[in-house]
């Protein structure tokens, strides 16, 4: 039987994928999993509670019991908890306690868009459609640090920089699924491209697989 029509949406911060896939999942009436609130909820909450960002035992306990109500948290959004999120991101055990929600995504049967930094690689290696989103650290940095001043976050480009360079650094270098492109994945390179370009540039990759899948 041909798996459900799954999205699924990778890449580096800042790259458009959040965006790209909301507006995917919109287009095909179907929920979107944006898999890094669960890190950033994990990093958020584990430090609220005084603890170590290395201490495997306690970050796992928090994944475990991780509840959808609490994922609405604006502080999740913040630069901080991206930081965070990408912390305990590294943990193989604190992967593993968040992934049954993950796949539930993956294995819904009217579909789904996954975002994230493994969707295509190791949550949903079988979905149809697959795109890596990616952009210049440079176009990155300006992008975050205009949704952040946006927000009311008082931060400078360069810390921004540094925060995706070094963030790019850990989730690409991490042994546990570490960011990377599927094989099968298309990759869309956004440097040049306006959110709304980009966005239809995925469009017309996902109508492609779309069709293909329908075929099948
Ligand atoms: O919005 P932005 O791209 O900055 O980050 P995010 O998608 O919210 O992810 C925050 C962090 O969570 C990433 O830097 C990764 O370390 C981690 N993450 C992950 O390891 N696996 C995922 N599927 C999603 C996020």
């Amino acid at each position: 039987m041909k798996p459900p029509f799954v999205i699924t949406v990778d890449g580096p911060a800042a790259s458009g994928k959040g965006t790209i896939a909301s507006r995917l999942a919109a287009d095909h009436g179907v929920q979107m999993l944006d898999s890094g609130l669960l890190y950033r909820a994990v990093g958020g909450l584990l430090a609220a509670g005084g603890k170590d960002l290395d201490d495997v035992e306690a970050a796992t306990a928090v994944a475990e019991a991780l509840t959808v109500e609490q994922l609405s948290d604006p502080a999740f959004r913040t630069r901080a908890a991206g930081e965070l999120a990408s912390r305990v991101a590294v943990h193989v055990p604190v992967r593993n306690a968040l992934f049954r929600l993950q796949k539930a995504f993956c294995l819904r049967p009217e579909g789904a868009v996954l975002d994230g930094r493994d969707m295509g690689t190791v949550i949903c290696p079988e979905a149809p459609a697959k795109l890596f989103v990616t952009a210049r650290p440079e176009v990155r940095a300006e992008r975050r640090w205009k949704q952040l001043t946006g927000q009311g976050e008082p931060v400078t480009l360069e810390d921004i920089l540094e925060d995706i360079r070094k963030r790019d650094e850990r989730d690409g270098g991490r042994a546990a699924s570490p960011m990377r492109q599927a094989d099968d994945a298309v990759l869309l390179d956004t440097s040049e491209m306006t959110i709304d370009h980009a966005a239809d540039a995925a469009r017309r990759i996902v109508e492609a697989a779309r069709a293909r899948w329908e075929r099948s």
